[in-house]
């Protein structure tokens, strides 16, 4: 059955065991080895499934900037307005009197997002983001 559970025995080194328990510890009491593992598996499962230039894929771009840096603003507007497709939804955040933080959820084929972040990421005074993808 599609979920029933499967049972496997695996060996690693002590020291490993030590840090993977450590890792279980600190994700709280709500999991343990074998869900860990299991979100290990899914994370792995996914990040290979995101390199498929085609799969369908959720992604949120985190970028940090500075408003007054020249025509920004307006520039960052234009690409998600010719992306409108993709972009989805656009989180803003005014995390002083000069930087701004936007969170933008985009899904569509992973090359395509991965585009979309390139050229954002790549706009002159945008000063760090990071793209993540995920697939459902
Ligand atoms: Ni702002």
């Amino acid at each position: 059955m599609k979920n029933d559970l499967m049972r496997f025995s695996v060996a690693m080194p002590e020291e490993l065991l030590m840090r993977f328990d450590q890792l279980v510890a600190r994700r709280g009491l709500a999991k343990n080895r074998s869900e860990v593992v299991r979100d290990l598996v899914r994370d792995a499962l996914i990040e290979e499934e995101c390199g498929d230039p085609f799969a369908e894929v959720m992604g949120t771009l985190t970028i940090v900037y500075d408003h007054h840096s020249n025509d920004l603003q307006e520039k960052l507007h234009l690409i998600q307005h010719d992306f409108f497709a993709n972009i989805i939804s656009t989180l803003h955040v005014h995390v002083d009197a000069h930087i701004c933080l936007e969170v933008i959820v985009m899904r569509g084929e992973a090359d395509r997002v991965q585009d979309i972040a390139n050229r954002i990421l790549g706009t002159k005074g945008v000063q760090n983001g990071k793209l993540v993808l995920t697939t459902m």
